[in-house]
């Protein structure tokens, strides 16, 4: 049956400005890291997708390895596109990136322009797109100059294939550098995409969040429920099919008790607000307007819904924060395998 998108969509998501940009993104946005590779039935995939687009939520988030095997999300993406979404193109933003090892050899991987022009034009095919409207380094390259990264994604905008820039786990200082260097290239850094939940706050230490707010660019928080521990799913063992039981990205050492029982401290703090504490994990990353969207991921159509509900409360006391500081700072913990940015901060 065509699929007909909620009429009243965009009245169930708030949407944030996206830095300095015209650019409005959805509070919570979808990221097609897991779910969406060989290993998934398409229906499920379909689900997901049909269900954050009835929820306003209109950012996609993609890269080329993104599978499994890699590229295997772009082309159920791609799918999806020309099948449930056809003609809905310009409601959405989809993202993709280059920089984590794509294919074999000297050139599938890193920041070269030789990697970034061909690995887009790879995403692009992959998709069946003309463009991404958001085009990332997807990590820091250290033997390769920033002037030619950031000089591939800004001739990649003056191809028309991304319609803006951003990067992903650049620590603040090599932020700064790469940041003016696409404004003397005239081309805007849009967004920075780095990992941050309640257990995982290197971008303040770091001061990354800070100088983002400085320099007017965006910023979307990926694992904000820290691949799914900041949910109430672990409190009682590991669930069959859960992530953690799959042996991918979340090593089950990390759900060790002590970690286990921060968490129920947050459960407490969210049943108390009347959220859940996947609601909670997200409005506390989008706290006081200091990052623009939260990146979630699922594996069901029924964790998007919950997730997006996040906006009904996004407020948080005094008395709250200090709560959840004093549960996740002391002492802090970075349990997230995604936590650091890429030169180790
Ligand atoms: N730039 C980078 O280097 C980078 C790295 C990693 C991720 N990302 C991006 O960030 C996106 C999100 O990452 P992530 O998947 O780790 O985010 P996440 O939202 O922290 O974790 C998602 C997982 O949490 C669980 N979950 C989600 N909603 C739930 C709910 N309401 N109740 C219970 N469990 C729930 C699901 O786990 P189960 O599968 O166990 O059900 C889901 O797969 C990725 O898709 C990708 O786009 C970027």
């Amino acid at each position: 049956m065509t699929y007909v998108p909620a009429a009243d969509r965009h009245e169930r998501m708030v949407y944030n400005r996206c830095g300095n940009s015209g650019l409005l993104l959805p509070a919570v946005s979808l990221g097609l890291w897991h779910n969406f590779g060989h290993d998934t039935p398409h229906q499920t995939k379909v689900a997901i997708c049909r269900t954050a687009f009835d929820l306003g939520i209109t950012h996609f988030d993609l890269a080329n390895n993104y599978g499994p095997p890699p590229g295997s999300a772009e082309e159920a993406f791609g799918e999806i596109l020309r099948t449930e979404f056809r003609g809905l193109r310009d409601h959405m933003v989809i993202s993709s990136k280059a920089g984590y090892r794509m294919w074999e050899g000297p050139y599938g991987e890193w920041g070269s322009r030789k990697n970034l022009i061909a690995s887009c034009d790879q995403s692009l095919r992959r998709m069946g797109l003309d463009y991404v409207d958001i085009f990332y380094s997807h990590r820091l390259d250290p033997d390769t100059p920033l002037e030619e990264t950031m000089g591939a994604l800004a001739d990649i905008v003056r191809a028309g294939k991304a319609l803006y820039v951003g990067l992903s786990s650049y620590n603040s200082a090599r932020t700064r550098e790469a940041v003016a260097i696409l404004k003397d290239l005239g081309v805007p850094c849009l967004i920075h995409q780095p990992s941050y939940s309640m257990l995982n706050r290197w971008v303040e230490r770091d001061g990354l969040k800070d100088t983002l707010a400085e320099l007017g660019v965006g910023s979307i928080a990926f694992s904000p429920l820290a691949q799914g521990m900041l949910t109430s799913k672990y409190l009682k063992g590991i669930p069959q099919g859960s992530r953690a039981s799959q042996h991918k990205s979340l090593d089950p050492d990390t759900l060790s008790e002590a970690a286990l029982a921060r968490v129920r401290g947050l459960n407490d703090i969210a049943a108390a607000r009347g959220q859940t504490l996947a609601q909670m994990a997200i409005a506390w990353v989008l706290r006081g307007g200091g990052i623009t969207t939260a990146l979630i991921g699922a594996s069901r159509p029924e964790q998007v819904t919950d997730c997006a509900g996040a906006v009904a409360k996004l407020d948080f006391s005094d008395a709250e924060l200090a709560e959840i500081d004093r549960l996740t700072l002391d002492p802090p913990v970075d349990i997230n395998l995604w936590s650091r940015s890429s030169e180790g901060a």
